[in-house]
């Protein structure tokens, strides 16, 4: 049963791949996942978050393993080339489950919220630190049910939002022009796996600090990374994610 609805028209930089599971794969992901799986409810991810659940232990199942495979041999060279970027492999994907009255709160998935890159200070650490942990290129969200009602995912920005049938993967640049929530689920259950993919960029950012002392003040804008990437950086940085 196809269930793939989109409302508005779709960003040209959002990818939609239908069928990237196949049926079996979908059925054997939603087994394990909806099994002897603990889930965490999560609540305060973003200021206006709703509740949703992730995964208590992802570690050690080998066909949960097997789905990493999948992520790390079919889909990171589909978005490489889909969006001419070099990104890395991410070293653990994200179970996601959303259940009657579950929702989440519009939120960007890396640490540019306005555009801008943001740093904070956390206790005594100097420099200043990026805000999130993460600096996100590239966000995927693989779909393994679309038995359920609401549960759109939104991108306030394009005033657009989608429903993608099982087996179907979405990807979208992580920054703040693709802000997104999930509208609030009326029946069934909403079962995805998120991925996060870093970029050269964000790698070369987050070695920065270890370099300058005032690095922060280098940077004013993250598009100027290049121009101020110090030579030392290079060795640390593993040769074939280079451009
Ligand atoms: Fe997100």
């Amino acid at each position: 049963m196809s269930k793939l609805i989109e409302n508005g028209s779709r960003p040209n930089q959002l990818m939609l791949l239908e069928n990237f599971l196949s049926i079996d794969e979908v059925g054997k992901f939603q087994k394990i996942l909806l099994s002897d799986m603990e889930w965490s409810e999560q609540t305060k991810y973003y200021p206006d978050a709703r509740k949703h659940y992730t995964l208590k232990n992802d570690w050690g199942n080998p066909d949960l393993i097997n789905l990493d495979k999948i992520m790390k041999d079919r889909l990171h060279p589909l978005l490489e080339s889909f969006y001419s970027e070099l990104l890395f492999i991410p070293k653990n994907l994200s179970y996601n489950r959303w259940m009657i009255g579950d929702s989440m709160g519009c939120h960007n998935d890396s640490g540019h919220p306005d555009g801008e890159l943001i740093i904070e200070k956390r206790g005594n650490e100097s420099p200043p630190v990026p805000i999130s942990e993460h600096l996100n290129e590239i966000a995927s969200v693989v779909y393994l049910t679309d038995e359920f009602d609401g549960g759109e995912i939104f991108f306030t920005n394009f005033n657009y939002s989608i429903k993608p049938s099982k087996g179907s993967v979405i990807s979208f640049p992580a920054n703040h022009f693709f802000s997104h929530g999930v509208n609030e689920l009326i029946s069934g259950e909403r079962l995805t796996v998120t991925i996060f993919w870093p970029g050269v960029k964000s790698v070369a950012l987050s070695l920065m600090s270890s370099v300058y002392g005032d690095w922060w003040q280098r940077v004013s804008n993250p598009e100027t990374i290049y121009k101020v990437l110090p030579k030392e950086c290079i060795p640390k940085i593993d040769s074939k994610i280079l451009p």
